[in-house]
């Protein structure tokens, strides 16, 4: 459908047409091929979830947005008034954000935009720009779920990998990207290990020394094992947190949880 000869064909009809309902029928065709789907990249799925029209579904202008746009605006600028309802109308129900045409849709709205809203790629750039306040950001991760696998406090029980250092190891990127792509990267210390008899275990490694080798589980249950039992030991190839954990958070809120985060060294 969005070929671009469809649509210099269909500009090109529209031109020759004479017929007034032809040529509404042309441009109702050409408002629906005004955007396109965004192949999915993985990045914005949540980003859509207020949309009624599926979690898949990101209009986007694509080459021949321009062309069309062009044409709207040279059929509104000769129009009538109920021609110009129409193309508001047209403009409106395709959502095509014709500024003096129809709506436009406003990006940043009233209320202000959560985590889970806005594109990761989006969340990286607005937080190289905003410094966030460590003592707020302290507070609101009182809010949060991650003291159940995390020590954050110094004498808070041991689960999965100590945050009460993070911003000796990380920098605000690569803490921010821990928490909203879990996956991407996985801390050095959450281990998987291999015992010479088949056992694997998976937890924190939160001792290692020519004695023994102590392995916390996320309950902050610890194994210890004797080196020479011990077969392999492998930063894990998985993790066990979740990737929206702070998707309710405003941008603001999170660049105060990742300056806190980063202040603990
Ligand atoms: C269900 C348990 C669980 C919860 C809840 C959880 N995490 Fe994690 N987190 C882990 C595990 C396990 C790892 C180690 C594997 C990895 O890198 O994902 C980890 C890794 C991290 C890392 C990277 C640490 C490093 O040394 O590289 C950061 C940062 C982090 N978590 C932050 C958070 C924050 C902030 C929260 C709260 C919003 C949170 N986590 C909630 C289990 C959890």
């Amino acid at each position: 459908m969005h070929d671009p000869a469809v649509v210099d064909g269909l500009l090109a009809k529209h031109a020759a047409a004479t017929d007034p309902v032809l040529k509404n029928k042309i441009l109702t065709a050409l408002a629906r091929l005004y955007t396109r789907e965004a192949a999915y990249d993985g990045s914005w799925w949540w980003g859509t979830k207020p949309d009624t029209r599926g979690p898949y579904y990101k209009p986007i202008r694509w080459g021949k947005s321009a062309d069309i746009e062009k044409r709207f605006r040279d059929v509104w600028a000769a129009a009538a008034t109920d021609q110009k309802a129409f193309l508001t109308y047209l403009a409106n129900k395709h959502r095509m954000n014709l500024e003096g045409i129809g709506e436009v849709e406003k990006t940043g709205g009233k209320k202000e935009k959560t985590i889970g809203e806005i594109s990761i790629e989006d969340i990286m750039l607005a937080l190289d720009k905003l410094k966030g306040d460590p003592a707020k950001g302290r507070e609101i991760m009182k809010t949060q779920a991650c003291a159940a696998c995390h020590s954050i406090a110094e004498n808070d029980p041991k689960r999965g990998p100590d945050l009460n250092n993070i911003g000796a190891t990380l920098d605000r990127e690569a803490i921010a990207e821990a928490i909203l792509k879990p996956d991407a990267g996985i801390a050095p210390s959450w281990v998987d290990v291999t015992t010479k008899d088949g056992t694997t275990l998976q937890g924190t490694l939160a001792e290692k020394s020519e004695t023994q080798i102590i392995i916390r589980n996320i309950a902050g249950i610890p194994t210890t094992l004797k080196p020479a039992d011990v077969k392999d030991i492998q930063t894990s190839a998985s993790t066990i947190m979740g990737p929206h954990l702070m998707d309710a958070l405003t941008m603001n809120q999170f660049a105060d949880v990742i300056s806190y985060l980063h202040s603990l060294k």
